[in-house]
């Protein structure tokens, strides 16, 4: 069911330091800061030939990654976003295999404009997982 991988989100407690990092240490192609208030994050995507790397910093008073980076305070890998090709058929399917889906269970707009939901981490061998209908 799932399809290519869409982008691995690292959460960061610093932007600018991990733009630099992927940009001039790395070498790679950075955008330019997103703000993405209605996710509680700015978001900058690092272009890689196969798949992207978006770092996440905690937008507003109520982020969700606000407490992952409490945690993690250096950052870290905060989830990983699948395609498919049909979200609503995907989520049904998961729900059907037990799989919680996190919030409202209803796809929501992500950061690329296009139809997401998260699945709850402890169902994904600890991993939370994101699907995105491309
Ligand atoms: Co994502």
């Amino acid at each position: 069911m799932i399809g290519k991988l869409n982008h691995v989100a690292i959460a960061v407690p610093d932007l600018e330091a991990a733009t630099a990092v992927y940009r001039d240490t790395l070498g790679a192609r950075v955008s330019p800061p997103q703000a993405e208030p209605d996710h509680g994050v700015t978001v900058v995507f690092v272009e890689l030939p196969n798949t992207k790397v978006e770092l996440l910093e905690p937008l507003g008073e109520a982020s969700p990654i606000a407490a992952f980076l409490e945690k993690n305070t250096a950052g870290g890998i905060h989830h990983m976003c699948f395609e498919v090709a049909d979200i609503a058929s995907a989520r049904d399917r998961l729900v059907g295999e037990g799989a919680r889906v996190l919030g409202s269970g209803e796809p929501k707009i992500g950061a690329h404009g296009k139809p997401v939901v998260f699945l709850h981490p402890k169902d994904f061998c600890g991993t939370l997982v994101e699907l995105e209908q491309v």
